[in-house]
């Protein structure tokens, strides 16, 4: 299903989602006919929400839990100036992929369940219903250079939005060292045009294979938060961030990744698309690179070996 900013339907949702309203009162607002009000609160009822209305007004209840206008409603208030459309999905195969065949950017796709979610490096990433699964596509207008800042700032985003939650580099979030959310950026489109397609999953209250129970965690585990306040709070911490690192102020984002960031002074083994590098992290670099033995690396994935004094 697919929600515009401009659309009738978001609008009235928005404005029921604040207080209860006559179709008179919500038409004279947006400058439509009762009827098109009417209509529009038809068309939330099919969505399956629950708008009463008591012959004076409408009311909508259990305006709470996650519903496709909701994640419109947090989503065009958190990134107003990134995104213009989101597109909810009851189960997709992946949402990078959904992204990457609408080939359009400024628009979130979200999914309640994925047959087949993709991790790094030709992973699959487990998405029963529970979790969030989101992938947004951004418009960069940094240079080439900076994209890989872009999934730190997202790493940053989820982890500070989590009670004690740590970043293995570059943007794995571990809660008490099991991993809580994933994710995974593509560059799409041509060399001059690129997209990015920036995908995040979240582990909430969704189940944890048996298999994968000793390295990955649902944040439910932990803490009693819901979907939609988590959601909130990562898209709020992205948006904020996000302008930040398209204002020049990466320096200041480095120092809030790094004080979330477990990696640096520990062993570490990172592979890359080309090599594996083992040794200690020193530092994460101006570019937003591992500083591994003096080398920097800018993608891959990392295993932690063991602690390392750094003198
Ligand atoms: C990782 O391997 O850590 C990255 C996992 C990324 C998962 C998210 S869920 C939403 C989006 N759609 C996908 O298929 N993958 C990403």
């Amino acid at each position: 299903m697919r929600i515009k900013k401009q659309s009738t339907d978001y609008q009235v949702y928005k404005i029921l989602s604040e207080k209860q309203m006559s179709g008179e009162e919500i038409g004279k607002m947006l400058g439509i006919t009762r009827s098109a009000v009417w209509k529009a609160v038809n068309k939330l009822r099919d969505y399956g929400l629950k708008v009463e209305s008591t012959g004076r007004s409408y009311i909508l209840v259990d305006k709470d839990e996650l519903n496709p206008f909701e994640v419109a409603d947090i989503t065009f208030k958190r990134l107003d100036d990134h995104i213009d459309e989101v597109i909810y999905y009851e189960t997709t195969d992946s949402t990078n992929e959904r992204a990457k065949e609408y080939g359009k950017s400024k628009v979130l796709f979200f999914a309640e369940s994925q047959t087949a979610g993709k991790g790094r490096l030709g992973r699959k990433w487990e998405s029963q219903k529970g979790g969030l699964y989101f992938t947004l596509s951004l418009d960069p207008t940094l240079e080439y250079s900076e994209l890989p800042k872009i999934t730190l700032v997202a790493g940053l985003s989820v982890a500070e939005a989590i009670p004690k939650a740590k970043i293995k580099w570059p943007n794995d979030v571990l809660i008490r060292g099991k991993k809580v959310c994933g994710i995974l950026s593509e560059l799409y489109g041509e060399m001059e045009n690129p997209m990015i397609v920036l995908g995040i999953g979240i582990n909430v209250s969704n189940p944890i294979p048996d298999e994968l129970k000793d390295v990955a965690a649902s944040i439910g585990e932990f803490f009693d938060l819901s979907r939609r306040e988590i959601f909130d709070l990562v898209l709020a911490n992205f948006g904020k961030y996000y302008q930040r690192l398209l204002e020049g102020e990466w320096s200041d984002l480095r120092k809030k990744f790094l004080k979330k960031c477990e990696t640096i002074g520990k062993v570490v083994k990172v592979t890359t698309s080309a090599e594996e590098i083992i040794g200690v992290a020193e530092d994460l670099s101006e570019n937003g690179a591992l500083i591994v033995n003096g080398r920097e690396v800018y993608a891959g994935d990392c295993i932690h070996l063991r602690n390392f004094k750094i003198q």
